[in-house]
């Protein structure tokens, strides 16, 4: 069984030297990890597999190392500047932020339901609709709804503008001309609202704010933006939606969009923002590594003299101001990305025989789902085993409301993560068409501007098209981009390697222990929580917190009916909030501490090639030199190759396990036999089988089962 809590990878990464937290010294920064020796080496690996498999074994590819400060024309044509953002909302009450999205999934059913019903008065939407979706699809269908400008979109398609549609913000879906054609079917939308309280709000919160009249306004997004605004204030008050920090109903603030890009400025500036001096100065920290293979594009191909199809991948650091970080690494605000784009014939130049864009992205789907379960799977799997791993990892094609706004069609590969985060997006393949390369290049025609809603790029001073040499024609690529975080991959891989194990059976006595020693710590917390509810009756403070004390006897009782395999979570349990300060709990941990470290191991099944460390080497004895130097000699003739240590700092059961714990394949001990027939005892990871193999043999020996390359 792979992890089944991130907090047990977690607590391996800081005790191991994985991962660390951020400026620990000065208490730390939400968010911000360090890797570890262990951890710089495990992701310097993925990265190198990844890096080989990509550029080495294949002949359609190269490599890039793009700044990550780029000009900010960059973020505002490739769109970002406008569309990078979250919603957010705040409680006047009490002070405190929520995404939007985030604030409606943890509402009741009642109130989303609420919330929809108003909203299907407002647009006038059949109300079969809201009757038979589901929660998930109102909550997404409702966050997306309330942030700004999509709720113009969906009144624009209600009242029949051509072109609107559902998915996409209007500000990329509309060019200027189609503008104030908008802003009429709105004014006719807001009038066609039932007359009553909804229009009131509506109308004189507009009037309010900005005098405005719904019949014959000035074209202006503004007024757009600002419509919906009011609408998603006045609906979240409406339908009574709660803050989940207290139950009680929120005085909630105007949704406001927050950009994910962090800013920063060349030179030294020190003007506010908003002014022209500071506009001109700005940066962005690139929240993707994709824009810098964009600017790139044509040097690439000229350079190297590819044709298309090719591709150019980057590794490389990624930074988003993510409103909610979390979940150790997955959702980090400085991370990693290895990204591909993958330049291909646009479909009206697709000869027979060659594939089109949505070959090439299935193509690319297949591609990468096998790299990850090759690299998920340590060779020694079963075929059982492979199969479990592979039921973990899923790809999932996107809804057309969760697309991206470049995006014609994308496809998630997930992993199926433990505990409550669940399936979670590892890497996206995304088919970008020919929005990127037309939004960054000069003179794009008009007729492809209006197919991509594109505004002309008037900044840019290069044409990034391309003359294919067979079709005789000048044409803008599309682009098919597989975009897989690197830090993520090392949380993926690390769950699915980690492994608690039974190497020697506990007896029976040794179970009943743990048995009645379970039954005592229960009698005496069921007391405590007794006197804590009665001091918590009487308003005053209490020493435990019954729920907590509950939640930790459920655990216990969970592990211990599972006992021997359970055999470290049961130890795990006794280290649960609700045990603190039960007295029974103080002493059973250390002979369970005991008994685990006696019976168990913990050990990481990582693929080798990302393994931190592939080959420890430990003296039978410390204290025989001849045996000392051998194996320091062994460990020599590796260490230009791999990661090898040399390690005699305790007995050679606790060195093997302190060596499975980081997922070291291979152990190797030089005894005295070694001495006289050259032979050493290789120990392999997974199986625990040992077998003499020669000190000469030893180079074919690991490099076959390292698989290295
Ligand atoms: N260029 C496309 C792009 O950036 P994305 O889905 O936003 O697409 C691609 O990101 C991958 O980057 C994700 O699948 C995930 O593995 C990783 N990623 C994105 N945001 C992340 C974050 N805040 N922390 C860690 N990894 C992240």
């Amino acid at each position: 069984m792979p992890a089944n809590s991130l907090e047990q990878v977690r607590n391996l990464c800081m005790r191991r030297g994985f991962v660390f937290p951020g400026s620990a010294v000065y208490g730390g920064v939400a968010s911000f990890w360090d890797y570890g020796p262990l951890g710089v080496e495990l992701l310097n690996n993925i990265k190198k597999a990844w890096w080989q498999d990509t550029i080495y074994t294949r002949n359609d590819m190269e490599g890039l190392d793009a700044a990550v400060l780029m000009s900010r024309k960059v973020w505002q044509h490739s769109g970002h500047e406008a569309t990078f953002s979250d919603p957010l909302v705040d409680n006047k009450k009490n002070g405190k932020r929520y995404r939007l999205d985030h604030l409606l999934s943890q509402q009741t059913e009642e109130v989303l339901r609420g919330l929809l019903r108003r909203l299907v008065q407002l647009l006038k939407m059949p109300p079969e609709l809201f009757e038979t979706i589901t929660r998930e699809r109102i909550v997404s269908d409702i966050s997306s709804l309330l942030t700004s400008s999509t709720l113009e979109a969906q009144i624009a398609t209600k009242v029949g503008i051509p072109g609107a549609r559902l998915d996409q913000p209007l500000s990329t879906t509309f060019s200027a001309n189609d503008r104030a054609e908008l802003i009429r079917a709105l004014a006719r939308a807001v009038d066609e609202l039932p007359t009553k309280a909804e229009k009131l709000a509506l109308v004189l919160g507009l009037q309010d704010q900005i005098g405005w009249q719904p019949v014959d306004q000035e074209p202006s997004l503004r007024i757009a933006g600002i419509l919906s605004v009011r609408v998603a204030k006045y609906l979240l008050a409406a339908a009574k939606v709660v803050d989940p920090s207290d139950g009680s109903v929120g005085e909630w603030t105007d949704p406001r969009s927050f950009n994910l890009m962090f800013k920063s400025h060349v030179g030294p500036v020190e003007a506010a923002v908003g002014t022209e001096e500071e506009a001109h100065a700005r940066v962005y920290l690139r929240p993707e590594t994709a824009q810098g293979i964009f600017m790139n594009f044509a040097h690439v191909q000229r350079a190297m003299a590819r044709k298309v199809p090719f591709g150019v991948a980057q590794i490389g650091k990624a930074f988003r101001n993510e409103i909610t970080p979390g979940n150790f690494i997955f959702r980090t605000r400085e991370f990693e990305q290895m990204e591909i784009e993958f330049f291909i014939k646009p479909p009206q130049f697709v000869k027979e025989g060659e594939k089109n864009d949505q070959q090439w992205h299935e193509e690319w789907v297949e591609q990468r789902f096998k790299w990850w379960l090759r690299y998920a799977t340590s060779p020694s799997a079963t075929l059982e085993e492979r199969d479990a791993t592979a039921s973990r990892f899923r790809a999932r094609a996107q809804t057309p409301d969760e697309l991206a706004h470049y995006a014609k069609a994308t496809t998630d590969i997930e992993y199926l993560f433990p505990g409550s985060l669940g399936w979670g997006e590892i890497e996206g393949v995304a088919n970008r068409t020919d929005f990127d390369l037309s939004a960054h290049s000069k003179e794009v025609p008009e007729e492809d501007l209006k197919r991509l809603k594109l505004e002309a790029n008037h900044d840019s001073t290069e044409k990034l098209d391309y003359f294919d040499p067979d079709a005789k024609a000048r044409y803008i690529p599309w682009v098919i981009e597989p975009s897989a975080g690197a830090t993520r991959a090392m949380l993926t891989f690390l769950c699915e390697a980690y492994h608690d194990e039974v190497v020697t059976e506990p007896t029976k006595q040794q179970i009943d222990q743990i048995k009645s020693d379970a039954a005592m710590i229960r009698k005496n917390a069921e007391k405590k929580i007794k006197e804590a509810q009665k001091e918590l009756a009487a308003g005053r403070e209490a020493k435990h917190d019954p729920a907590k004390v509950e939640a930790f006897l459920k655990l216990l009782d969970e592990t211990v009916a599972r006992l021997p395999e359970s055999l470290t979570e049961v130890l795990t349990a006794l280290d649960h909030e609700g045990a603190q300060n039960l007295e029974p709990v103080k002493k059973f941990r250390p002979p369970t501490e005991k008994l685990v470290e006696d019976c168990t191991r913990t050990v990481l099944r990582l693929h080798p090639a990302l393994a931190p460390v592939k080959l420890a080497v430990f003296p039978l004895k410390k204290n025989k030199p001849e045996l000392v130097e051998l194996a320091q000699a062994i460990k020599e003739r590796f260490q230009r190759h791999f990661r090898v240590v040399y390690d005699d700092s305790a007995g050679i059961g606790r060195l093997y396990r302190r060596q499975d714990e980081i997922g070291t394949p291979f152990c190797i001990t030089v005894d005295f036999e070694s001495l006289e027939d050259g032979t050493v005892t290789v120990r392999e990871r997974d199986s625990m089988e040992q077998e003499r193999v020669k000190i000469d043999d030893l180079p074919g020996y690991l490099s076959e089962r390292l698989q290295l390359s």
